[in-house]
């Protein structure tokens, strides 16, 4: 299968060549070295040759989302999303006869804050930041015509990088502790099964529209912070305060004080395995690499 990554250099992109590395790939990037090719959203460049006979397209390409949320940095956030994921539809609308299209989406279609709410593909979308971002990316995606298009809405995505790579040294420091009062919810998924989901949904032709890319087992933040403590052998007492958490990251401290329990039903009615549907397993992998 010829293959196109776009944002391939990135955390999840990086996972995703390793593990397609026996189809032909083509790794889009604005800053290419060997083996990459150039494409610039923000300037509308993407050379068409590149989509001919592609098979599928894998669209990760945006801004990073850590760290404190300046308007500047939002628009940034929203616009690398909608010029990335415009062009790539616009030349494979005009150039290509794509077989399936996956696009990356977040929880953050679910709103900022849902408490204890069990979530699925067929609940609503909410309200916060990053919400109407998520919508409009996602309504991007499902513009490609006469082509399955899937939208991964990613949990927290488990790996060597992304979030753990921030949080690790913290919690090897003896420094971890819970945020706020501890009892919102994370939506994970480790990042072996990020790859496989992404196969299973290619492989699949039931699989169409948004599929939330997350473990079974969603966990409160309480319980997130025992098992990573545990798994490192190291203690965990501290607690931040929201209002601190608040005072530190701005609007972004949603991302770890909003509560989203979200469910992959459509990966489970499709009969998907997870590999990694417990935290525990999921952590001592990844810790013991
Ligand atoms: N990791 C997670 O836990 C998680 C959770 C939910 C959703 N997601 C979503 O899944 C996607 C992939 O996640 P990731 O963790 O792999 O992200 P990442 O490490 O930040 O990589 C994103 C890629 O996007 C490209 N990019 C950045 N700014 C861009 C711009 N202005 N125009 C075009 N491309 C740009 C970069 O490629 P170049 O610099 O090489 O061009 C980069 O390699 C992201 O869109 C993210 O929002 C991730």
């Amino acid at each position: 299968m010829k293959i196109i990554i776009a944002g391939a250099r990135g955390f999840i992109g990086k996972y995703l060549q390793e593990y397609f590395a026996e189809h032909q790939l083509v790794l889009l990037t604005r800053h290419p070295s060997c083996n990459e090719h150039y494409w610039n959203p923000e300037q509308g460049v993407l050379d068409p040759q590149l989509v001919e006979d592609v098979d599928v397209v894998i669209n990760l390409a945006g801004e990073g989302i850590a760290g404190r949320w300046s308007q500047a940095k939002l628009r940034r956030i929203a616009q690398s999303r909608y010029q990335a994921t415009s062009l790539l539809v616009r030349t494979l609308a005009q150039h290509a006869k794509v077989k399936v299209y996956l696009g990356a989406s977040a929880l953050g279609y679910y709103g900022a804050d849902r408490g204890s709410i069990e979530l699925d593909e067929t609940s609503c979308s909410g309200e916060g930041v990053l919400a109407p971002i998520c919508q409009h990316w996602e309504d991007l995606h499902m513009s490609l015509p006469n082509t399955r298009v899937i939208v991964a809405r990613f949990g927290l995505v488990l790996g060597q990088g992304g979030f753990l790579k921030k949080l690790l040294p913290v919690f090897r420091w003896g420094m971890g502790g819970i945020w706020g009062d501890g009892r919102q919810w994370m939506s994970w998924v480790a990042i072996q099964d990020v790859c496989q989901i992404l196969k299973f949904c290619i492989d699949n032709p039931a699989v169409t529209g948004p599929v939330n890319v997350t473990s079974p087992q969603p966990v409160t933040n309480l319980e997130w912070t025992w098992i990573l403590a545990q798994v490192l052998h190291r203690p965990a007492c501290l607690r931040l305060p929201k209002h601190m958490l608040r005072a530190l990251l701005g609007a972004s401290s949603e991302l770890l004080l909003g509560s989203l329990r979200v469910y992959p039903k459509k990966l489970l009615d499709e009969g998907y395995r997870f590999s990694q549907p417990s935290l525990e397993a999921a952590l001592k992998t990844l810790v013991d690499l």
